[in-house]
């Protein structure tokens, strides 16, 4: 059924990435037939309070409890820890509110069980990120490796590593309310660059290759100790993990989510080998292959994340020019399912895959023992 006027849609959690992104594209007066911001949620109430004056958005609240009591929401984004992310979503699907979840979606797959299941009795949508999917660079390379252009594919690999991104993100040091603590990025659940960073790799890696049968994986802890403005922080999550990824078939891959250093350099873009040729990132055989829109990032950087987020259907206008618009994206996608009844390809089965693929990679480090994968997805959505 199509919705009349914007979607209201709570903001739960004001830190980095919200104040970077979600609240600068959303308040973007283009979307405002669409989507409104109608409460922020955070327990530092300054900040919130403060990002709410700035984008004139009406109603703050100290937790999420208050925001979906009181909010008149009808879909809120989840922009807490990822250890949070659970109880948020199962706190906004429980009141029958719609919800869009950053990153990794939950830290176990009976978590993400629990919910599908509960969306779907309440009928309502989930769209949970990272949709990589979405990116016209990676519609192509699954064609181009479909139509034999590197011949028979045989390993791939794709990664993230932490380096020192969130404890030099610019918001953090002075933000209303004091510091942007990112030590949750270091602790369990939900730390460690596999839930934070590597999730865009296995996104990828799968809206490619198609979903994973098997794990295996080494992990540990290689910094066991970080600052943030002088203070200490305790590494207490793995952060230096290597999965393997069996395809079937005798296709496998390498995920990596390390402390430091990256093969090619380029944020989540994987190196995909076959029998005659290689597609690295932009580039087939060493040269740029054609997509839809690479024409307008020619004068990026090769591997430019933002770049190729001006390629995404709902990044038009000012939104090229503000950070995160992946993000902004993945939230537009929630907004046309609720208000047109359009499904995204951005599916909450696609992100338990992901989280199994993470999950059982622990497991087998922790047991020695390769884990077979229980979920499944279809590209399609379902
Ligand atoms: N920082 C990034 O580059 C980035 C990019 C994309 C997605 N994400 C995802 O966005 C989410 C938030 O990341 P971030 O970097 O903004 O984290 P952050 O640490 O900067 O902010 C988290 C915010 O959540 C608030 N919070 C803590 N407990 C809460 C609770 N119970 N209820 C409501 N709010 C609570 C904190 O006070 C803080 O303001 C994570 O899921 C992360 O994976 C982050």
């Amino acid at each position: 059924m199509t919705r009349r006027g914007p979607i209201r849609l709570g903001v739960v959690g004001v830190g980095a990435l919200s104040l970077r992104g979600i609240l600068p594209h959303l308040s973007q007066p283009d979307v405002a037939d669409r989507v409104v911001v109608a409460a922020v949620a955070d327990p530092i109430v300054e900040r919130a309070r403060a990002a709410a004056t700035l984008h004139a958005i009406p109603s703050v609240f100290a937790s999420m409890e208050e925001l979906i009591a009181d909010g008149d929401v009808d879909a809120v984004t989840i922009v807490s820890p990822i250890g949070l992310h659970f109880e948020h979503a199962r706190a906004a699907l429980r009141a029958g509110v719609h919800v869009h979840l950053n990153k990794t979606m939950t830290t176990t797959v009976a978590e993400a069980d629990e919910l599908i299941e509960l969306a779907a009795a309440a009928d309502r949508r989930i769209v949970a990120s990272p949709g990589e999917v979405l990116r016209p660079h990676v519609a192509r390379t699954r064609e181009l490796i479909a139509d034999g252009a590197i011949g028979r594919v045989t390993w791939a690999i794709c990664g993230a590593a932490f380096a020192r991104y969130h404890e030099e993100e610019p918001e953090r040091a002075d933000a209303a309310g004091g510091a942007i603590d990112p030590s949750w990025y270091f602790r369990r659940p939900g730390g460690g660059p596999m839930y934070d960073m590597t999730v865009y790799a296995l996104h990828q890696l799968t809206s490619v290759l198609g979903p994973a049968r098997r794990v295996t994986a080494q992990s540990g802890v290689r910094v066991p100790e970080r600052t943030f403005l002088g203070r200490t922080v305790v590494t207490e999550a793995d952060d230096n993990t290597v999965l393997l990824v069996n395809f079937g078939a005798g296709l496998v891959a390498v995920a990596y989510g390390t402390a430091a250093g990256s093969p090619n350099g380029q944020f989540g873009m994987g190196i995909y080998y076959g029998t005659h040729g290689t597609i690295d990132g932009l580039l087939l055989d060493d040269a740029p292959f054609e997509f839809p829109g690479r024409a307008d990032t020619l004068d990026a950087p090769l591997g430019d994340q933002a770049a190729q987020n001006r390629l995404l259907p709902h990044v038009v206008g000012a939104h090229k020019m503000i950070g995160e618009a992946h993000v902004f994206e993945d939230i537009m996608q929630l907004v046309d399912w609720i208000r047109d009844d359009r499904p995204s390809a951005v599916t909450a089965e696609h992100a338990r895959h992901v989280v199994d693929i993470i999950e059982s990679g622990y497991r087998a480090a922790a047991t020695g023992l390769t884990q077979d994968l229980g979920t499944t997805f279809r590209l399609d959505g379902g």
